[in-house]
């Protein structure tokens, strides 16, 4: 299994990668020093096709073991269903050093992540991603959180897992759009951070989508620049919200599509296009970083411009959803710009400085 280390003082902890090792979880949680009781904490359509391994794991460990299912789906992670895992934390008498593992996608991690931070002040939890876009992403870096009616995420803690077990194997199962929608956030950290990574997924996408060895390096990669930057600023002063690149753009064509159209990476995708675009046009890149973004985006199958799909988005329908998204101070949108692969910049975008045209940017 490869192994990569979250440095972060005291709350140091491993990511480990490798395939077709979800029966280690148990083994390694008892070598790590992890005691008595275990909730696993996921939904019926991973606990059906992963839950057994999980619990088996365990109790082979000797740990006591119970498995707390939410349905499946976003509007779940909720305060209401965060309530019900809660009740069943204390029916199950957890204690302070019982723990938490959490098994699913974002959706699974982010709740579970969040009871872990308050039930009893905070419980250990370990994280086991089971899509594409949780391994690379929402498993690392400790953000947890439920949504309010309000919107998303807005409860939530900064958290830390004492360990992420990532088996890649299990991405077998979800369908091949949503693999490839994680491998936009992939693509993103070439972008953001490192310019060699990106080269690499040129020529490589199609063995790391058809889960040969690249799959487990760019895995390992992602992880590897996450963590970097966690470990720079943990709670999103500054470097972290580098991680937002595309993700204004976004988010803004997921709210005017109802989160019904695309899949999260597939918008995030259309957004690091546009970000390229409006780097250039604000004089931050060359047209060759933008030539070089859409090329990879494009080849791998995704769209870079959002008339490729029937969406209708007005311009002050854009502002307006870019507006409520968290990345607003001021009332200026902060924008993660491109100045070259692996190189970022933040510009902040206010009303008064448009008529700059974002419409017609993301088109
Ligand atoms: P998800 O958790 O809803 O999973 C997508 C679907 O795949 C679900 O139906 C799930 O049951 C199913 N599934 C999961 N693993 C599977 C497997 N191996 N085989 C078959 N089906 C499987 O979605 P997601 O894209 O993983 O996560 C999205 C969530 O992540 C959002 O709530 C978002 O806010 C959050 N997120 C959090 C962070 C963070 O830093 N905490 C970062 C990015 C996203
Ligand atoms: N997914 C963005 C972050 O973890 O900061």
């Amino acid at each position: 299994m490869e192994q990569i280390t979250v440095n972060l003082k005291e709350r140091s902890y491993p990511i480990y990668i490798g395939r077709n090792n979800l029966d280690l979880v148990g083994e390694l949680m008892g070598k790590k020093g992890f005691k008595g009781k275990v909730a696993c904490i996921t939904n019926p359509t991973v606990g059906r096709l992963y839950g057994h391994r999980i619990i088996s794991s365990l109790n082979k460990a000797g740990f006591e073991t119970f498995r707390i299912d939410i349905p499946d789906g976003e509007e779940y992670k909720s305060l209401e269903w965060l309530s019900h895992i809660y009740d069943k934390l204390i029916e199950y008498k957890m204690e302070r050093l019982s723990s938490i593992v959490a098994l699913g996608g974002g959706v699974i991690g982010d709740i579970a992540g969040f009871a872990a931070a308050t039930y009893l002040r905070g419980v250990p939890y370990i994280q086991v991603p089971t899509t594409l876009l949780a391994q690379v992403d929402s498993s690392v870096g400790g953000k947890t959180a439920v949504n309010h009616t309000m919107g998303k995420n807005l409860i939530g803690a900064f958290y830390q897992p004492k360990m992420v077990f990532i088996d890649v194997d299990v991405l077998k199962t979800l369908g091949d759009r949503d693999v490839k929608a994680g491998l936009a956030e992939v693509v993103k950290y070439g972008i953001i951070r490192d310019s060699k990574f990106f080269s690499f997924l040129e020529y490589n996408y199609r063995d790391v989508l058809g889960f040969g060895d690249g799959l487990i390096y760019s895995v390992k990669m992602s992880c590897a620049i996450k963590a970097s930057i966690v470990e720079q600023d943990e709670t999103e002063a500054d470097l972290r919200a580098i991680l937002n690149f595309g993700h204004t753009f976004g988010h803004a064509i997921e709210t005017v599509t109802n989160y019904k159209e695309l899949r999260h990476g597939e918008a995030v995708a259309i957004g690091m296009a546009a970000a390229a675009r409006l780097s250039l046009k604000l004089g931050v890149c060359s047209k060759g970083v933008v030539e070089k973004i859409e090329g990879l985006i494009s080849k791998i199958g995704f769209h870079v411009k959002l008339s490729a799909i029937s969406c209708q988005l007005t311009a002050s329908g854009l502002l307006k959803a870019m507006e409520i998204d968290k990345k607003v101070a001021g009332g200026k949108i902060n924008f993660v710009m491109v100045e070259d692969i692996g190189k970022t910049a933040f510009r902040q975008i206010g009303s008064a400085d448009f008529p700059l045209d974002l419409l017609e940017i993301l088109n």
